[in-house]
């Protein structure tokens, strides 16, 4: 015995037909409007459409698979539905109205033996789910959210070792995103250009952006990994604006032609992501005598950002502000900047202590920019990723990867706060901030750490000195 409900729902926003099918087609992304969703997943790699599969893991512990049989880009969207308790058909519409899109979503449930009696004698129970997740639907296509706030918790959180530390891993991300709104923005007329992108956190961040449709630069040093990362981000999503540009950024010489490059092309830039970076633990010069950590997390970032500042500041608007973000470390938070000693020449060198100033200096840049480019509608972020295991964290700090791998967040959790920077409607009203699991954080836990405006100052100066050398 089996038998058949019917769920027929719609919902109307205020966003254009394209940007509502590119969210809602993408049905991995589900788990971020359905509440009775825990996961969605894409299954089959390249461009949407026929014969893509999702598997949907709900909240009450099965999954479904979903296999997408027709597909009329911005009208219609039909997928089959399989578990082991129902199978279903379900067709979701899409229509411009004079203000924005309805989404029409009917689904035919097949239900066998006793679920059939079940599904019968409590039809409001189905209904009442397909209306929560139309809701949830609707919610996340207004994209209307408050930029978050840290709390006192947050700060008191911060300043206690124990807790402080707890929300570096896993288990701090896994608290956090229950707390999280969906990202609905577009991002198909986007392009984001990312340092660092051939390993741990920027290829996270690269193939969440590929998956949204974004247009990507990746920037990397090695020609053969980064060119083998764009093709596998092309063969994945099925998105073939996935660019490459090689350059060494421990070198400013290198910097400076790929800032040139970056100009000479035509090409607007919505987002910069500061994300290359590795910790030395020996003191190293690089092949201009800069100190290795410095050169690669400080100078070159800035060298890059502001030679990209008048291309960020000609492709934003007031509505759609660039944005620049830049991946720092909680580690940061045990160091002052060190005017006099920038390049860690003084006393025995630590490579921490060398990479967590360097990390402090960006840190103040951050909140220079965000200062001086507010009118320009640029945004500018600082982000600390937590504790995730990535190949840099096994290369550089071997023991420390060992004791704690049980509890390091992956590469995409890491990357997390990274990608919502990026997208987030809300994440475009603020700037200046420091960023952990999308909530700000203090930029010190110690008033020891904190400079005075004259070293402020100075450091700039100094920055500067050599950005002009
Ligand atoms: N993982 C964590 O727990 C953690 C915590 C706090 C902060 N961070 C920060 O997160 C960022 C990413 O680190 P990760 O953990 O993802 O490390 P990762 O796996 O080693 O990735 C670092 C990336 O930076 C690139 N890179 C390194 N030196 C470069 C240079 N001279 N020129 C161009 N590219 C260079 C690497 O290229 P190759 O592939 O060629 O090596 C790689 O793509 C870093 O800024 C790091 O400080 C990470």
């Amino acid at each position: 015995m089996s038998d058949t409900t019917q769920l027929d729902e719609k919902i109307s926003v205020q966003r254009p037909l394209r940007e509502v099918f590119a969210y809602i087609a993408d049905f991995a992304r589900i788990e971020e409007w359905d509440p009775a969703v825990a996961r969605g997943e894409r299954l089959t790699p390249g461009e949407l459409g026929v014969g893509t599969k999702f598997r949907i893991t709900m909240r009450a512990g099965f999954s479904l698979l979903y296999t997408v049989t027709d597909w009329e880009v911005d009208r219609r969207l039909a997928m089959t539905v399989d578990s082991k308790f129902f199978s279903a058909f379900e067709e979701i519409g899409f229509a411009a109205t004079g203000d924005g899109t309805q989404v029409r979503y009917v689904a035919t449930f097949t239900f066998p033996g006793l679920f059939a009696q079940f599904a019968k004698r409590f039809p409001s129970f189905m209904d009442g789910i397909g209306k929560s997740a139309m809701a949830g639907m609707k919610r996340a296509l207004e994209d209307q959210f408050d930029v978050p706030a840290g709390s006192v918790g947050t700060a008191v959180a911060d300043k206690l070792i124990l807790p402080g530390v707890l929300r570096f891993t896993r288990l701090g991300y896994r608290g956090a995103r229950k707390h999280w709104n969906p990202t609905s923005a577009y991002m198909g007329d986007r392009h984001v250009v990312i340092t660092g992108a051939t390993s741990g956190l920027g290829l996270a961040t690269a193939e969440v952006l590929a998956s949204r449709g974004a247009e990507l630069t990746l920037v990397a040093r090695d020609s053969t990994k980064a060119i083998s990362v764009a093709d596998e981000l092309k063969r994945r999503f099925g998105n073939p604006r996935i660019h490459v540009e090689i350059a060494d950024l421990c070198v400013l010489a290198e910097v400076d032609a790929l800032v040139h490059r970056l100009l000479a092309s035509s090409r607007p830039i919505h987002a910069l992501v500061n994300n290359a970076g590795a910790l030395v633990n020996a003191r190293e010069l690089t092949s201009e005598g800069l100190e290795r950590s410095f050169a690669l997390l400080l100078l070159s970032p800035m060298r890059l950002t502001e030679g990209l500042q008048p291309r960020l500041r000609s492709s934003a608007t007031a509505e759609q502000p660039s944005r620049v973000i830049n991946v720092l470390s909680g580690g940061m938070y045990s160091q002052k900047i060190c005017v006099d000693d920038l390049q860690s020449a003084a006393g025995t060198y630590s490579g921490p202590v060398a990479y967590a100033r360097a990390k402090r200096g960006l840190m103040i840049l951050t909140e220079e920019w965000a200062r001086s480019w507010s009118d320009d509608h640029i945004v500018v972020h600082a982000m600390h990723p937590g504790w995730a295991d990535t190949p840099g964290v096994v290369a550089s700090l071997p023991t420390f990867h060992h004791v704690t791998r049980g509890l390091l967040r992956s590469p995409a959790e890491g990357a997390d706060t990274i990608v919502w920077l990026t997208c987030a409607t809300e994440a475009a009203k603020t700037s200046g901030l420091f960023w952990l699991d999308r909530l700000p954080h203090a930029a010190h836990m110690l008033a020891t750490t904190r400079e005075t405006m004259a070293e402020r100052e100075a450091l700039l100066a100094s920055l500067r000195g050599f950005a002009n050398a």
